[in-house]
């Protein structure tokens, strides 16, 4: 959701933390702001919107070798630039930056700081208030810290600065990413690597309930009691160019484009030294001891977890039950004897699928992550992880993870029911290069895309989607991105259930997408188009090759039945992405959301 950066060291501070706040933005820009330590004090410059406007707030003659950053994505209290981090405490004396939930603020605040006047509608401003009080109650500030960190429930990660003691910065993490990056005479903290790849590519991962007191040329890692810790750091395995937008527009078209060559690199990566497609051993054993695969997503993974589950059943004969990560949670349904969590998300980082790995951890069961994000924390907590190899995604909206997701479940399913002795009828690996083919094809003719996004859905209010089947799926995760970037209200139905209630809906003009993959059922699905059309319906059919019609809007080239998505889902993002740019919306940072959900 919100970013962190902090730099200590021998440079000026302000460029670095402002270039990582560019690099973080994608995570919550609703306002940013940051600290800045010298001598004199503390300095702070915060303002609503984006890091553009805060750069511009910057007073660059300031000199300081000490700063921390944020960029929000508001939980607590409207985006304001009151309500915008750093916070700081009522004498000005410590700046924190927050990211993550304080559950118990509004107790902290009645009982310890009855007598404080607070700025903020905020939580994070209890914590920098508390650690004023505990300061001025006679602790030193490393154990006011400490001890206002004891009282903390929720989530959090944290970075402070104290005008008394400008060479340190004091973190804490729980629950919320938090890194420490390291170089030569200065140190970095930052809630993704990605914002410090500028300076380092040396990190240290930090666990739940640690504190770091951060110095120029030291890391002292600590339990909250004080236990010290030594940790090895790791490379991040981050190409710069992954995260620049080079010469495309956006991020999203970027990252569109890109899914062609991450089908091709993902069939590569789960290749053996024979060229057969597997995957680790561990994790084939975890899918043949379980009785029932239990896939826990939000979103975008949520669509290709429906995808998953018609693979493990279709092709290796295992009964799925998908279920949204923020429902499982809190009604959790009757479970098999022995069932094995798949977890699908891209950052690795959602809060909502992160509790219910919390939760089915302590019933003693076995999980597993698939994911974008190596060294995440759902990929850290779960028993085994498998990576989708697809590179950073920086759009808000997921294209190229949602296709990774597709093509590793595949390859999962398909290499569990090898081991499990069924007859498979697809040469898996030939058919994902077929598959990477035609989604380069249709790359390639963008320019009817745009056509199809100017004529559907330049001027619409609303939209629907409709297939069945596998098309089912596809359509839902083509309503989510019609949705997220053009703010245009679109559903995705099943073909069939449309006339049981939301065909009341369509009326003169109203856009409707039909998908027509699924050779088994497209006479019913174009019985379906011909139900709304009779209702005044606009219909774009899209229909893969050996099934179109006269009068089709578009006719994919043809792949697999069992790997329709992966081409169908390319034109729904492109005429989605198409719609935005004609509507004028922020393609990459859509309004109200963030790219990584850390909050429940
Ligand atoms: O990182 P995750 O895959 O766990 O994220 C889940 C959803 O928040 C995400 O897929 C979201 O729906 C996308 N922005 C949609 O494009």
């Amino acid at each position: 959701m919100c970013g962190i950066v902090g730099y200590i060291g021998e440079l000026d501070a302000k460029e670095i933390l402002v270039k990582g706040l560019e690099k973080l933005e994608y995570r919550g820009y609703d306002s940013a702001g940051i600290a800045l330590g010298n001598e004199v004090g503390l300095t702070v410059v915060k303002e609503k919107g984006r890091v553009a406007d805060l750069r511009s707030a910057v007073d660059w003659t300031i000199h300081s070798t000490t700063g921390i950053g944020h960029t929000r994505w508001a939980t607590h209290g409207v985006p304001n630039q009151t309500n915008a981090h750093p916070h700081q405490s009522t004498s000005n004396r410590f700046s924190l930056v927050h990211n993550g939930v304080i559950e118990n603020y509004q107790q902290l605040q009645k009982e310890h700081l009855h007598d404080v006047q607070m700025n903020s509608d905020t939580d994070t401003e209890v914590i920098v208030q508390l650690v004023e009080k505990f300061t001025k109650g006679g602790m030193k500030t490393e154990i006011a810290f400490r001890h206002t960190l004891s009282l903390l429930q929720g989530s959090y990660a944290i970075a402070m600065l104290d005008a008394d003691e400008t060479d340190v910065i004091f973190i804490a993490k729980n629950k919320s990413p938090l890194l420490v990056g390291i170089g030569e005479h200065f140190n970095v903290v930052a809630s993704d690597a990605m914002a410090m790849l500028q300076v380092t590519d040396q990190y240290v991962e930090l666990h739940d309930k640690e504190v770091v007191i951060l110095r120029k040329e030291a890391i002292e890692i600590s339990t909250l009691d004080g236990v010290i810790i030594e940790r090895t750091p790791y490379t991040a395995e981050l190409d710069m160019s992954d995260i620049e937008k080079g010469t495309y527009p956006h991020f999203m078209l970027k990252e569109i484009e890109e899914q062609s060559g991450v089908v091709r690199k993902i069939i590569q990566k789960y290749e053996d030294e024979h060229g057969e497609l597997t995957i680790d051993t561990d994790v084939l054993t975890a899918i043949n001891e379980a009785d029932r695969l239990y896939i826990i997503a939000a979103g975008t993974s949520y669509h290709a977890g429906l995808i998953g589950k018609h693979y493990f059943e279709k092709i290796a004969g295992i009964p799925v039950e998908v279920h949204i990560s923020s429902e499982f949670g809190y009604n959790m349904p009757l479970l098999s004897d022995k069932p094995l969590f798949i977890f699908i998300t891209q950052s690795g980082e959602t809060a909502d699928s992160r509790q219910v790995l919390v939760k089915i951890k302590a019933l003693g069961y076995p999980s597993v992550t698939i994911t974008n994000s190596p060294g995440s924390t759902l990929s850290r907590e779960a028993d085994h992880t498998l990576l989708l190899h697809a590179g950073p995604e920086i759009a808000v909206a997921s294209t190229k993870a949602y296709t990774a997701q597709v093509a590793v479940l595949a390859i999962v399913a398909y290499v569990a029911a090898k081991e499990r002795g069924e007859t498979v009828v697809i040469d898996l690996k030939r058919e994902l290069a077929i598959a990477a083919n035609a989604i380069q094809t249709l790359v390639d003719s963008k320019a009817e895309m745009k056509q199809i996004a100017h004529e559907f859905l330049a001027v619409s209010r609303n939209a629907f989607l409709i297939g069945r089947n596998l098309d089912y799926y596809v359509s839902l995760e083509g309503a989510l991105k019609v949705k997220e970037i053009s703010y245009i209200q679109a559903e995705g139905f099943a073909g069939g259930e449309l006339k049981h209630g939301t065909i009341a809906l369509i009326e003169e003009g109203t856009p409707v997408f039909a998908l027509v993959t699924q050779k088994t059922v497209s006479l019913n699905i174009r019985g379906n188009v011909k139900e709304v059309v009779a209702r005044g319906a606009n219909p774009c059919i899209i229909s893969m090759e050996g099934l179109e019609e006269e009068g089709d809007c578009l006719v994919l080239p043809k792949v697999h039945a069992l790997l329709t998505p992966l081409a169908a889902v390319i034109p729904m993002q492109l005429i989605s992405y198409y719609a935005a740019l004609y509507r004028g919306c922020d393609v990459d940072k859509p309004r109200n959301l963030a790219k990584s959900v850390t909050v429940e």
